[in-house]
């Protein structure tokens, strides 16, 4: 299945994962800029957005809810909270409370109502006629809502990406915050091609596959770097299913079935007025080795170093991403980036 990559044995008749897979040199890496088309990826970047959510955002991890009382968060530019029933249930409504405001963060849930902290009012998941609930999903790592989004079109539940079993796996995730908005946040992965330059110490013999690539999907191989002579190689898809999401799924090799699902949610706008978009990525390991499933029981040891690495990739690829903004948004987002600009009307830059 594999076009290109280092010579190496199949990953399946040895026993530890990694492979000796010397990183090249700078003076000898390859330049991929000419592969890099900007139609290209835009036009990538056009199908993905071409894909209505349906009003769906991800907007917490499930941890976020705990039992017994709300969490609030900030999705497109409202206030959203969450709480579970006593069956672990998720329900979402309006952050605020329909009585004097209040933001509705850290109230006491008794059975399946929530108690306001200011004065006590009870909301239920049945809402008030001034107070309605939202429909909301628990995919059993992100917690989702939907909100009535101009331009798209609501749908019962949320495109779901392929997941491998929940049970032989381990999911880690990371939130990061930008000064961007969501589309930004998937052209920055519709370019693989960035990998082995802007990240050379964790990928390395990255190569798309035209032959099996389309606009929905790229297919590459990549060797993803354990210092620099050992690394780990295997093939990649990317694909988007909603307008603001995209997935990496490992296809072959190691770890074959694991998934990087990339969300990017609107939160609203900077005092500035310049766009904030949180990066929400969940990190689904997976593997057929024995050795994975004895790991597993060390999940706690686990997702820290799952997650280490993945918020230092979106360290970088933040600042892709603002950048992108930055041009698409010309001279006056720049300044809005740099907090040159000041006036109220900033805010309709
Ligand atoms: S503000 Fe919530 S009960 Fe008064
Ligand atoms: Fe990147």
């Amino acid at each position: 299945m594999r076009s290109a990559g280092p010579s190496r044995e199949p990953s399946s008749g040895r026993r530890i994962p990694l492979e000796r897979v010397p990183a090249p040199p700078p003076h000898r890496l390859a330049a991929t800029w000419r592969q890099a088309d900007p139609e290209r990826i835009e036009a990538c970047l056009q199908h993905a957005q071409a894909r209505d959510p349906g009003g769906w955002y991800v907007a917490a991890t499930s941890a976020d809810v705990a039992a017994g009382t709300s969490t609030v968060r900030d999705v497109a530019g409202q206030e959203v909270m969450f709480w579970r029933a006593p069956d672990a249930t998720l329900h979402a409504g309006p952050g605020a409370c329909p009585h004097l405001g209040a933001r509705l963060d850290g109230c006491p849930v008794t059975g399946s109502v929530v108690h306001c902290r200011w004065h006590g009012l009870a909301l239920t998941p049945q809402g008030l006629p001034d107070w309605r609930p939202y429909p909301a999903v628990d995919d059993g790592v992100l917690v989702w809502v939907r909100l009535p989004t101009r331009g798209e079109t609501a749908i019962d539940q949320p495109r779901l990406t392929r997941r491998p079993p929940p049970a032989q796996s381990v999911a880690a995730v990371i939130r990061l915050r930008g000064r961007c908005e969501p589309q930004d946040v998937i052209a920055n992965r519709l370019d693989p091609w960035h990998g082995s330059w802007f990240h050379p110490y964790a990928f390395s013999h990255l190569r798309v596959d035209e032959a099996a690539s389309t606009y929905d999907t790229l297919a590459l191989d990549v060797t993803f770097r354990l210092g620099t002579k050992w690394g780990v190689p295997v093939r990649a898809e990317f694909s988007c299913p909603d307008a603001r999401t995209i997935a990496m799924h490992i296809v072959d090799g190691e770890g074959a079935g694991s998934v990087v699902e990339t969300h990017a949610t609107p939160i609203g706008t900077d005092h500035l007025g310049a766009p904030v978009t949180d990066v929400i990525e969940a990190t689904i390991a997976h593997s057929e080795r024995s050795g994975f499933q004895a790991a597993r029981r060390l999940q706690s040891l686990m997702r820290p170093a799952m997650r280490r690495v993945a918020r230092r990739l979106w360290v970088d690829d933040m600042v892709y991403a603002e950048r992108r903004y930055e041009l698409r948004a010309g001279e006056r987002g720049l300044r809005l980036l740099r907090h040159e600009v000041t006036s109220p009307d900033a805010r309709h830059a």
